[in-house]
């Protein structure tokens, strides 16, 4: 369970519903789902939607659905998922999404590696993973930045739109060495 994680510029904590506007702006752009698994978002009504699919994964016990509030100002500009818990394999997966105005600041990489930090400590993990579309450089250099290993390509193993594509993915082990495992914070967290 996670309740509370705190960044130098922001705070992460279980989405509600009362973040569904700010959330709509950050998805209610198509740049920034346009290698996410979901369309973008419309209405309020598609808010609500993905909040209660964000429930019932949670309810199941395998996810959690954080979301990253801007310290400053309260504004929340992201979202940050652990979900495919496998408890038995102390494994994990990571999503992640940040409002388009917010991106190349080092915003997400200050998230998930606090995030990494704590599912690798508090929660007693030792994998997480994840998986990124190859056109989407933005993801993948963030997670490599963060010490996560290109473990291999998965060929054509999603369908959007009719059309087959390829995932690159990713791994990370709590005991690979540097990276936030380590607490260890050169300029590269590596
Ligand atoms: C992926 C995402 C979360 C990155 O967040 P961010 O806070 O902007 O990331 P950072 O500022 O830490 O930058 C990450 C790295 O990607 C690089 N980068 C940023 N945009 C890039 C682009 N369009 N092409 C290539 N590299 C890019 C940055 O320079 C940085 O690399 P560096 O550390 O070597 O300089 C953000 O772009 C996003 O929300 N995209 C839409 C949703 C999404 O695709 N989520 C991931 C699904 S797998």
């Amino acid at each position: 369970m996670i309740e509370r994680i705190a960044t130098p510029r922001l705070v992460l904590r279980p989405v509600a519903a009362g973040d569904l506007p700010d959330l709509l702006e950050v998805n209610g752009d198509p740049e920034v789902t346009r290698f996410l698994p979901y369309a973008t978002w419309r209405s309020p009504d598609d808010a609500a939607a993905w909040l209660e699919r964000m429930d019932t994964l949670a309810a199941a016990g395998d996810a959690r659905q954080l979301v990253l509030v801007r310290a400053a100002d309260a504004r929340v500009v992201g979202t940050l998922l652990l979900f495919r818990h496998d408890a038995g394999s102390a494994r994990a997966e990571v999503g992640y999404v940040l409002g388009r105005r917010h991106w190349g600041q080092g915003l997400m990489r200050e998230a998930l590696q606090a995030a990494c930090l704590h599912a690798f400590g508090a929660l007693g993990l030792r994998r997480l993973e994840a998986e990124v579309h190859p056109g989407n450089a933005a993801s993948w250099r963030l997670l490599e930045r963060l010490g996560f290993v290109h473990e291999g390509t998965l060929r054509q193993r999603w369908v959007a739109q009719g059309a087959p594509y390829d995932t690159r993915l990713y791994g990370r082990l709590a005991g690979d060495r540097g990276g936030p495992a380590d607490g260890h914070e050169d300029a590269r967290c590596r």
